[in-house]
């Protein structure tokens, strides 16, 4: 499996012979590069929760894609009102696509939509299939929770976590989550894009290192491959 990271929490993901995009908003992120969506023609959509961070390109993709969109039930409802198409999920369910599989985990966080409609619980999602597993946290906080997940999902091979603190939880948190989901290599997310969210790179990665855990912090366009 390969990941693009295209900045806060939008990553292009080659998984099981399909496309999948993760929380589609680089026009709400001041450091992403625009241009690296353009081109994207996912085959699903990954939203985690509605804030606009995570949301802000989703309609254009769709528009131009045949992505089929995964989220929650209200969410897939709002989106599915104007026309696009989805897989309706809640938290704790899981269901098998033609990629692998998909758990709907909790996250700790809020939600809404930019226009004010609710926006349901904030989701993770762990996905697997018999090659490889991830963990996509969404914005959430640390939260016990975590620790289930090594007993409901097969090993992690990597886990997306955000770390950029004030929104969602920080590096010092994030590593303590590494331990809890037994997870040994992260991708960082959900941090710089913005002044309240702007990390110490070496801090973090001396925070994970600490834990015998391997943080990874591509560049925006830059792929990681497991
Ligand atoms: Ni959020
Ligand atoms: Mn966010």
């Amino acid at each position: 499996m390969k990941f693009k990271y295209l900045g806060q929490s939008c990553f292009l993901i080659h998984f099981g012979g399909k496309v999948i995009l993760t929380d589609p908003a680089l026009s709400a992120n001041p450091i992403a590069n625009i241009e690296l969506i353009k081109d994207i023609n996912p085959d699903y959509i990954l939203l985690s929760h509605a804030h606009g961070d995570h949301v802000a390109d989703l309609e254009d993709v769709m528009k131009r894609s045949d992505a089929t969109l995964i989220s929650t039930y209200e969410l897939v409802s709002y989106y599915g009102e104007k026309g696009f198409k989805g897989h309706p999920m809640n938290t704790g369910g899981k269901w098998n696509f033609d990629f692998g599989t998909v758990k709907v985990v909790s996250a700790v966080h809020s939600s809404v939509l930019p226009d004010g409609t609710y926006g349901s619980n904030p989701v993770g999602f762990v996905v697997w299939n018999e090659d490889s597993c991830f963990y996509f946290a969404g914005d959430t906080a640390l939260t016990m929770d975590m620790q289930l997940i090594p007993l409901m999902c097969p090993a992690l091979d990597v886990a997306l976590l955000p770390i950029g603190d004030n929104f969602t939880m920080g590096y010092e948190d994030a590593a303590i989550a590494a331990e809890f989901i037994e997870c040994d290599a992260i991708i960082g997310c959900h941090y710089d894009s913005f002044p309240y969210i702007e990390i110490d790179h070496k801090a973090a990665e001396a925070v994970f290192a600490s834990k015998g855990k391997k943080l990874l912090l591509p560049s925006i366009g830059e792929e990681v491959e497991f």
